[in-house]
């Protein structure tokens, strides 16, 4: 049977990917931060449940010396957006918030990558894919929320810089923008549901090529630029 991580599954996009792989039969561990009060995820039924912060490393290790047995797919989904917009512009930057940022979508997302490494390399599959977003592209970009865009592009460069290393283990690594996608951080507006957003992205991750140097990949498969 095949088996998944998935990190911040309570709810968006995570609680998505854990009701996916867990309706097509997978073996799901499903990390968040308060397992006993994530009310839709419990009612899936089936679920492995796991309690991690990512910016807790020791809870990461912890985790990862608990689940003691291969795994095919890790998903470094968790993320925060960080304050308000105009917290995050230039002349009035929070650097107390920004290094909460970071410590959720670059640090802790990176040390979730190398703690579950081991467990991948077990794996029959050896996919390893991070949340990342269009946001984070420098060629891309409108401005504004300067912290939520660095902590994606350094994610990004994070995961380049172990991409030929993951490569030499056999581990296929994949950077991806799901898209804008409806939950609490994208919003109402936003423009697909997760549904089709990790429908595509469950393809992209499925056909992850080993490679040094991944492409950024939306979650129907277009190539981004950095
Ligand atoms: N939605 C979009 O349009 C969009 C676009 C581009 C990229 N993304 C990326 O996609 C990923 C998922 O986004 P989403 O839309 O599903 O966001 P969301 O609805 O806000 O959910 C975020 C998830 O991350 C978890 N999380 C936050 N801080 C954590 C921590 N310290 N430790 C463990 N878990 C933590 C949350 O858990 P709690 O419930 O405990 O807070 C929640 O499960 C993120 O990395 C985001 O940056 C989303």
């Amino acid at each position: 049977m095949s088996s998944v991580l998935i990190t911040g599954a309570n709810r968006g996009i995570g609680l998505e990917f854990a009701r996916q792989y867990a309706a097509s039969g997978w073996t799901v561990h499903a990390a968040c931060r308060q397992p006993h009060s994530a009310g839709e995820l419990n009612a899936l039924g089936g679920i492995r449940l796991h309690e991690i912060d990512v910016t807790d490393h020791n809870s990461i290790d912890a985790l990862a010396a608990k689940i003691d047995e291969p795994i095919d797919v890790v998903i470094a989904n968790a993320g925060v957006m960080g304050p308000r917009s105009d917290q995050q512009s230039f002349g009035s930057f929070d650097y107390e918030a920004w290094r909460a940022v970071m410590e959720v979508n670059l640090y802790g997302t990176v040390h979730t990558c190398e703690a579950f490494t081991p467990h991948l390399e077990k794996g029959d599959q050896k996919k390893l894919a991070v949340l990342s977003s269009k946001m984070g592209s420098i060629a891309d970009t409108s401005g504004g929320l300067a912290h939520y865009r660095t902590s994606k592009t350094a994610l990004n460069m994070a995961i380049m810089a172990s991409a030929a290393g993951l490569a030499q283990k056999g581990i296929a690594a994949g950077i991806f923008h799901p898209g804008w996608v409806q939950t609490d951080m994208g919003g109402p507006s936003a423009l697909i549901t997760t549904e089709e957003c990790v429908t595509g992205l469950r393809q992209q991750i499925a056909g992850l090529p080993v490679t040094a140097k991944p492409d950024f990949l939306t979650f129907d498969g277009e190539v981004l630029s950095w």
